[in-house]
């Protein structure tokens, strides 16, 4: 078999064999096959597209191409969420907690913040202590005693799509509905729970920016997992508004233990049950109606809040912060921004927003920056809301007061104020089996 061909053969609108994509797969993941060919495939496939047969292929052999985790010694039920990336989502801190304490382990995998969106990795890095590498053997051992064990990517989960997706970032191929598809699909099957729910954000601060896209990617990514035997659902949501109050690491982690105490914002709560009641269903807990009441109670009844304390202990982590989250070391400086006219909040940019936080050094530009736990901002207005002239719209944190200024702006034209109000989007538009 020669990549030639194969490139001949997408580049001409054929479909391609299940060999024929193994061999592409492979061929990435080994290093045999040179970039330019590989970024020759990947444009033929953002042009000519994939089938299902093909997209299923390719999701199953780059989840192939490296190990693929067995959680059957957990001997229960094990769910796993997935989130295609927002601005202040935290869910997993809190949804997991849920699930776990509703008798269902969460053994995942997740990552870091790149760009804009954050990353539940960097979020648990926030609580001192916590490892975000542990051995399998401890990975089991954490999960099995606390019911729940959040770890970073392993280096070897799918190695072709961490080989496709670097290619993909530099050769204008990442908006490829079946090329996202495959691609976050590899990794969940690779890392071996049995069900799996997607949280698609639709949005400004989304990939996916209209609710067409956001169901097609939906639809693809359901139908891989099902062919590969997963059970998968999907929860479509608005990122139009960063989630929750809190963007940035420590002060993600505050707001998730202040929602498991039941103080959180309403959008962030209501976005955890639906996350967690849907996990909990394809878990055999019963309907999605008496799965919202298990995971209310869980969150109620001071439960999850339990779990999440006994997954940072079995992690190494320090409890007395998820105790009292006052002892997180707070930034340096805090800069409020005000609203210059009296007026409605008709329109927040979430990833500009997403930006302000990362010029904060809450995030990374590249994959080398080191971050910084305290810095991020505080929204104390979300759209809908009505403002007056000098108002505090948001505080911003950071430890380097130079950083203030180009955050500051960026925060600004994020926000759009108007004379007249908006009706506010709910939160959760649409789900999908
Ligand atoms: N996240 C992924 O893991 N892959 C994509 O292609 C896009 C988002």
């Amino acid at each position: 078999m020669r990549m030639y061909d194969i490139i001949k053969k997408k580049r001409d609108g054929f479909e391609l064999t299940k060999a024929e994509i193994e061999f592409f797969a492979f061929g990435a993941a080994d290093g045999n096959i040179p970039d330019y060919q590989l970024s020759a495939m990947l444009m033929a496939i953002y042009f000519k597209g994939l089938t299902k047969q093909e997209t299923a292929d390719l999701t199953v052999a780059m989840a192939a191409s490296g190990d693929m985790v067995d959680l059957s010694a957990l001997g229960t039920v094990t769910a796993d969420k997935h989130s295609t990336g927002g601005v202040g989502d935290k869910t997993t801190l809190i949804v997991a907690p849920i699930v776990a304490a509703c008798g269902i382990k969460v053994a995942k995998m997740s990552g870091r913040g790149l760009g804009h969106t954050g990353g539940t990795v960097d979020k648990l890095e926030s609580i001192p202590g916590y490892k975000t590498t542990l051995s399998k053997d401890e990975f089991f051992a954490a999960a099995a005693s606390s019911g729940m064990s959040v770890i970073g990517q392993s280096g070897n989960l799918a190695p072709a799509d961490k080989k496709l997706y670097a290619i993909r970032d530099v050769t204008a191929t990442v908006e490829s509905i079946p090329l996202i598809a495959s691609s976050i699909m590899s990794k969940k099957i690779a890392a071996g729970a049995e069900c799996i729910v997607l949280d698609v954000k639709v949005g400004s601060g989304a990939f996916m920016k209209t609710k067409e896209q956001a169901e097609m990617l939906a639809r693809e990514m359901i139908d891989i997992g099902t062919a590969a035997g997963r059970k998968t659902a999907a929860v479509i949501s608005n990122m139009d508004i960063p989630l929750g109050k809190n963007v940035g690491n420590s002060l993600e982690v505050i707001e998730a233990v202040e929602t498991l105490h039941g103080n959180g914002p309403a959008d962030l709560k209501e976005l955890c049950v639906e996350l967690a009641a849907n996990m909990l269903t394809l878990a055999s807990k019963g309907s999605l109606d008496n799965c919202r009441g298990l995971a209310l109670q869980a969150l109620e009844s001071g439960a999850a809040f339990e779990t999440l304390k006994a997954c940072v202990a079995a992690h190494g982590g320090n409890t007395d912060y998820i105790d009292n989250p006052e002892l997180f070391d707070s930034a340096k400086y805090t800069l409020e921004i005000k609203a210059d006219c009296d007026g409605y909040i008709t329109a927040m940019d979430s990833e500009r927003i997403g930006n302000a936080a990362c010029m904060l050094g809450a995030g990374r530009k590249t994959k080398e920056d080191s971050i910084d736990p305290a810095a991020g901002l505080e929204i104390l207005a979300k759209t809908g809301s009505k403002v007056c002239k000098g108002d505090i719209l948001a505080k911003l944190y950071t430890n380097d007061e130079k950083l203030f200024d180009a955050a500051a702006n960026e925060y600004k034209a994020a926000i759009t104020l108007s004379d007249t109000p908006v009706e506010v989007m709910p939160i959760i538009l649409g789900s999908m089996r």
